[in-house]
């Protein structure tokens, strides 16, 4: 049987990271846990491309090399019958990228860049959380490119509309609530839906 993709998507210090990584250890064995920006060097130029605020188009580019060749690695997995978690995907791109690239028709742009690698998450967890609360959350560590109210604002109003458009597959969680009750959550809604 083929495996499935599930990603975790939230604005900065929405807590998916922690979320991602307690679901991995409570699926076990069969389930992969991954993360973009990835760990290659690739993921590291994107980070350094964040670090050094390059252009917006750059860091777009980059953001794009780096998923299509995770995909290739996510589409491996999928054929190998492996449940694979990641910590952001596409709807990142959607939401941050959006609102970053100053060019006309962004979404457009950003849809046909993708064509020739795009692959659908079979479910997305959305952790909602107020701005004001995730920059409360990560205020102690030094705050990078995309991490301030307003920025985060017009992330999570490109999340909703995502929410909206794909209700079937985006599952918007109250990030607010403890890790453990969230993942309780999803695995409840995994169950559900016969992922798991
Ligand atoms: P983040 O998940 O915070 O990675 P790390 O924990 O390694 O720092 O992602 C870094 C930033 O990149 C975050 O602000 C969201 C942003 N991002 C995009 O703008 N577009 C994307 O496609 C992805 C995957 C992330």
């Amino acid at each position: 049987m083929k495996g499935k993709l599930i990603t975790f998507e939230g604005i900065d210090g929405s807590g998916k990271t922690t979320v991602a990584s307690l679901l991995h250890e409570k699926i076990g064995k069969d389930a992969i846990l991954t993360a973009e920006p990835t760990s290659s060097w690739l993921g590291e130029c994107v980070r350094r491309a964040l670090e050094e605020e390059r252009d917006a188009v750059t860091i777009a580019l980059l953001f794009l090399a780096d998923r299509n060749e995770h995909v290739k690695e996510i589409v491996r997995y999928i054929e190998d019958g492996k449940i694979v978690i990641c910590d952001r995907f596409i709807d990142s791109t959607f939401a941050y990228q959006k609102e970053h690239l100053k060019i006309e028709n962004a979404e457009e742009w950003l849809n046909i860049v993708h064509k020739p690698f795009l692959i659908k998450p079979d479910l997305t967890f959305l952790l909602y959380i107020e701005p004001e609360k995730a920059i409360e959350r990560i205020k102690e560590r030094k705050l990078a490119i995309y991490e301030y109210v307003e920025f985060l604002r017009k992330v999570q109003e490109n999340y909703m509309e995502i929410a909206q458009r794909d209700k079937n597959r985006v599952i918007i969680i109250d990030a607010t609530k403890r890790p453990e009750e969230i993942v309780e959550e999803c695995i409840k809604i995994l169950r559900e839906r016969g992922i798991i």
